[in-house]
């Protein structure tokens, strides 16, 4: 028997400690919570992506009344971002959050699991990293890749 494991190291920083291009992406993740659209749920969740032709894509959730119908702010973001800038790779995305009470999450909030597969494929496209900022009221986790966060993921068959 072997044992084997997975690691992978992320940075926690604070707001002040981004550059200014992060700290702008950050901005409009946070801005494009205020486009979710979470008649249910009441948790906003807002992405931008940064593109390598420069623009940035945002997305924010969209709930449906049939709720699996609905999708989160990620897919919404990496789609349409695919979509309109098909020849353009993904950079790196932020996602932000704000909760019921409407202030942004303490604790920076995670892609779910369909958000981190459907990333990835944007990642595998690139053929580099894409990385991932979380963003938190206090702190923003910044993540190497998508693949980090999905280790053992479905790729090729
Ligand atoms: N949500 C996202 O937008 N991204 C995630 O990664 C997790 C959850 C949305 C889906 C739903 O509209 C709301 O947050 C509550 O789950």
């Amino acid at each position: 028997m072997e044992k084997k494991s997975i690691d992978f190291s992320y940075e926690v920083l604070s707001h002040k400690e981004l550059d200014a291009p992060d700290t702008n992406l950050v901005r409009r993740a946070m801005e494009a919570t205020r486009r979710s659209y979470a008649p249910y749920s009441h948790f906003c969740v807002g992405a931008a992506i940064l593109l390598s032709d420069g623009n940035i894509v945002e997305g924010a959730n969209q709930e449906n009344v049939a709720y699996p119908s609905g999708t989160c702010a990620e897919r919404s973001a990496c789609f349409y971002a695919h979509a309109q800038y098909p020849d353009a790779s993904f950079e790196k995305i932020a996602i932000a959050a704000r909760g019921t009470d409407g202030a942004f999450v303490a604790a920076p909030v995670a892609p779910c699991g369909a958000c981190r597969q459907a990333l990835l494929e944007y990642e595998i496209l690139a053929g580099h990293p894409v990385e991932v900022i979380l963003v938190g009221r206090d702190t923003v986790y910044r993540i190497p890749s998508v693949a980090a966060l999905l280790p053992f993921a479905f790729t090729e068959f």
